[in-house]
């Protein structure tokens, strides 16, 4: 079959197209001939090692095993079943939930052992992957490419929403709303939970778009008063934001924060430190959040309410498998809308 390995850490010449045999299934595993793939930051950040605080590593500090076929975000068709799989398994449309772990229901992202797939495994650059058959779940839209743009982007944004307990009209700001996580965390807050969403973006020609998928508010992180035209917009101080940008909006998210806001994170696009005055958390009882991905009934939640059509797919385009390299450094460009996905066959 074909792949696309990460060959070590580094630029995007550490990708490589290669040709390798499929693999088998395991016990309690199947064979799945991939149909689409959405590319992650993740990915990006295993090939730089770049989620090393000291020296480069990817998810684990212990580092990733090279080569390392990457990808996450996999839809596709079970080809093949190994020992103890149900036959029922065979010819299924399915979406992979992206990784393993030994905790229990429920705090399955926070345990030691959580491995993640396209990182600790081989994952969805690639015209087939294996994987555990109780981790693949049906498809929630009949489409492969629609079907795979949710996993990380959307699990996480799902997470962050139920982390953070969001109320119906609760105010709540989105950074890097345009984007993978952000264009989730817009429609999950606002068209599920019921909140009003203001949506940061750059480029204020978003406008209509982010409307659509539920802002109430659109505003740009290019303004030199933002803080001010939000609490403009708002009439007042804002409940929680939920963040994905790090340092560039830090500042303004806990300048625009009531009284016993929250500010949740789960990336940091546009700076990954930053300075923290604790007289601000303090004085205005902030709650901070750190959040990485989320559990497997917060998938099952998010694919109903995908399935149900609350929450649509966000596309931007999409590439062949080999172009994997031009991809990645297209999803790393400002101003995209949505999710950039890789195609095996095309
Ligand atoms: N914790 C987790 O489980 C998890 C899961 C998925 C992603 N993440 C992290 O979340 C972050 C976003 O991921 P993504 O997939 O949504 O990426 P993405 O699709 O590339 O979106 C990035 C967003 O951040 C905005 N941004 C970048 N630099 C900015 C700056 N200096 N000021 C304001 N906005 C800025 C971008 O706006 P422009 O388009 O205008 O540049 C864009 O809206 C990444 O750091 C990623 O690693 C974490």
């Amino acid at each position: 079959m074909k792949a696309v390995q990460v060959t070590g850490y580094g630029d995007v010449d550490k990708l490589e197209v290669v040709t390798q045999a499929i693999p088998e299934p395991k016990e309690g595993e199947v064979l799945i001939k991939v149909k689409a793939c959405a590319i992650n930051n993740t990915e990006i950040w295993m090939r730089e090692g770049a989620y090393g605080t000291g020296s480069k590593s990817g998810w684990k500090p212990e580092g990733v095993q090279f080569p390392r076929t990457p990808g996450s975000d996999i839809t596709g068709i079970v080809v093949k079943t190994g020992d103890s799989v149900d036959q029922s398994m065979m010819g299924k449309n399915v979406v992979l939930f992206p990784f393993t772990s030994s905790g229990e229901n429920g705090f399955e992202h926070i345990s030691e052992d959580m491995s993640f797939i396209g990182s600790e495994y081989d994952g969805g650059y690639a015209q087939y992957v294996v994987w555990p058959a109780h981790l693949c779940y049906d498809m929630p839209l009949s489409d492969y490419i629609e079907s795979a743009v949710f996993t990380v982007s959307g699990l996480t944004a799902w997470h962050m929403v139920e982390q953070i307990q969001v109320q119906p009209g609760e105010t709540i700001m989105v950074t890097g709303a345009n984007g993978g996580v952000g264009s989730l965390n817009i429609q999950i807050a606002s068209k599920v939970f019921g909140a009003e969403v203001i949506a940061i973006v750059g480029d204020l020609d978003l406008e209509e778009k982010m409307k659509e998928l539920g802002a109430a508010h659109v505003l740009s992180y290019k303004s030199k008063n933002l803080a001010d035209e939000i609490i403009r917009v708002n009439e007042g101080p804002i409940d929680s934001v939920l963040d994905v940008v790090g340092d560039a909006l830090f500042s303004t998210s806990l300048q625009v924060l009531k009284k016993g806001g929250k500010f949740c994170t789960s990336g940091s696009a546009g700076g990954q430190k930053t300075e923290l005055d604790f007289r601000t958390l303090y004085l205005k009882h902030i709650t901070l959040y750190g959040s990485v991905l989320g559990t497997t009934e917060e998938f099952e939640r998010m694919l109903h309410a995908i399935s149900e059509g609350k929450i649509k797919p966000v596309i931007d385009r999409t590439f062949p498998l080999e172009k994997a390299g031009e991809a990645q450094v297209y999803f790393k460009k400002s101003g995209k809308l949505g999710k950039v996905v890789l195609l095996p066959e095309e």
